[in-house]
C-alpha cells in the first residue's frame, strides 16, 4: 500500500518538472504504461498475502486513473499556452468587456433644453461655428467700434470672419431665409478669449426667436417661465431685470430664485438670492430692417442662454472647466 502511494508522488513530482509536450508524454509510458511501474505493481499483487490483494489492486486503479487525469490536463494546459503565443496568457480568464459609453453631460442638457422648446412648437436651426463678422455683429445691430463687441473677446479669424462669440447669429440667418412667422431654438458652440472657473475659451449656447404678429413681452415672459419650471421645478421663482442687449429693445437678464437655498442667501448666489440664467428681449427694429421684416407688422423676442451656467446649476457644479477635462469618473456621474 505505501508502495503505490510513493508511485503517485514520484509520478506528480516528475510532472511538475516536465515543461514540455513530449516529456510528459514519456512519464505517460513510463507509469501507464503496457510495461510500466502500475502495470508493473498489478502484476506483483499476487505475491501478496491473499487478504491483502483487493485493497492493493483497487488503490493501485484508481492511482492508474488520477495519474491520467493529471497528464491529460497538464498536456492540455501546455498546449494552450502555446497557441497564446506562449507568453504565459491565462486562456481561462474571462474576456474583457467593452465599457459602455455614455452621452455627455452637456449633450443630455442641451438635447433636454431643446426637448422643452420643441415641445411648445419652436424648430431646431443650426449654424456654422466659423461665422461672418456680419452674421456675428453687425445685422445684430453691433457695428464696427461698438464698445458691445468688447463684452465679447473675439476670436478673428480675418478682418470679416470670427468664430462666433454668440448663437444669435442664426436669429439673422434663419430669417433672412423664410418670412415670419418665425419660432427656433439654435444649439451650438460658441467662442470668447476667457478661461477661469467660470469661463472656457469654447462653451455652449441656445438661443431662442419667436416673430409673429401681436408677439408682446408678456409672450416672452410666458414661455420662459413655462422654460424654468420644466427645467428646474415647478415652484422657481423668476424675476426680469432690466438690461441692455444691441440687438433687443427692451432687454432684460432673467434670474431664477437661487435652486441651493431657495432665495435665502448662499455662496452660490453671492447672497442675492438670486441666479442669473439667461438674456432676452424684444426683437430690435434695426435686426428686423437688416432682414427686411416689416416692422409695423411684426414683432418678436429673442433669448440666449449659456448651457454650462444651466448644467452647473443644476447639478451643482462649481468648476466649468469639468466638463471639459474629460475625467471619466466625474463624466460618469450622469
Ligand atoms: N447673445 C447674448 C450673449 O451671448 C445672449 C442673448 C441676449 C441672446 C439677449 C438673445 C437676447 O437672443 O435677446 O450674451
Amino acid at each position: 500500500m505505501d508502495n503505490i502511494e510513493k508511485i503517485k508522488d514520484d509520478a506528480l513530482a516528475e510532472l511538475r518538472n516536465a515543461s514540455e509536450t513530449e516529456e510528459i508524454r514519456a512519464l505517460s509510458v513510463r507509469y501507464l504504461g503496457r510495461k510500466g511501474v502500475i502495470t508493473q505493481f498489478l502484476r506483483n499483487i499476487s505475491g501478496l498475502p491473499a487478504k491483502e490483494r483487493p485493497a492493493a489492486g483497487k488503490r493501485a486503479n484508481e492511482v492508474k486513473k488520477e495519474l491520467d487525469a493529471a497528464f491529460s490536463a497538464a498536456a492540455e494546459l501546455l498546449a494552450a499556452r502555446k497557441t497564446s503565443g506562449d507568453q504565459g496568457i491565462d486562456v481561462s480568464l474571462p474576456g474583457r468587456t467593452v465599457p459602455r459609453g455614455y452621452l455627455h453631460p452637456l449633450t443630455q442638457v442641451t438635447r433636454e433644453i431643446c426637448e422643452i422648446f420643441v415641445r411648445m412648437g419652436f424648430d431646431i436651426a443650426e449654424g456654422p461655428e466659423v461665422e461672418k463678422d456680419y452674421y456675428n455683429f453687425e445685422a445684430l445691430n453691433i457695428p464696427k467700434d461698438h464698445p458691445a463687441r468688447d463684452m465679447q473677446d473675439t476670436f478673428y479669424v480675418s478682418d470679416n470672419i470670427v468664430l462666433r462669440t454668440q448663437t444669435s447669429p442664426m436669429q439673422v440667418r434663419t430669417m433672412e431665409k423664410q418670412p415670419p412667422p418665425v419660432r427656433i431654438i439654435s444649439p451650438g458652440k460658441v467662442y470668447r478669449c476667457d478661461s477661469d472657473i467660470t469661463h472656457t475659451p469654447m462653451f455652449s449656447q441656445v438661443e431662442g426667436l419667436l416673430v409673429d404678429r401681436n408677439v408682446s413681452f408678456g409672450d416672452l415672459k410666458g414661455t420662459l417661465t413655462a422654460f424654468v419650471h420644466r427645467m428646474f421645478d415647478e415652484d422657481t421663482k423668476l424675476r426680469f431685470r432690466p438690461s441692455f442687449f444691441p440687438f433687443t429693445e427692451p432687454s432684460a437678464e432673467v434670474d431664477i430664485q437661487c435652486i441651493m437655498c431657495r432665495g435665502k442667501g448662499c455662496r452660490v448666489c453671492s447672497h442675492s438670492g438670486w441666479l442669473e440664467i439667461l438674456g432676452s428681449g424684444m426683437v430690435h427694429p434695426a435686426v428686423f430692417e437688416n432682414v427686411g421684416y416689416d416692422t409695423s407688422r411684426y414683432s418678436g423676442f429673442a433669448f440666449g442662454m449659456g448651457v454650462e451656467r444651466i448644467a452647473m446649476l443644476k447639478y451643482s457644479i462649481d468648476d466649468i472647466r469639468k466638463f471639459f477635462d474629460n475625467d471619466l469618473r466625474f463624466l460618469r456621474q450622469f
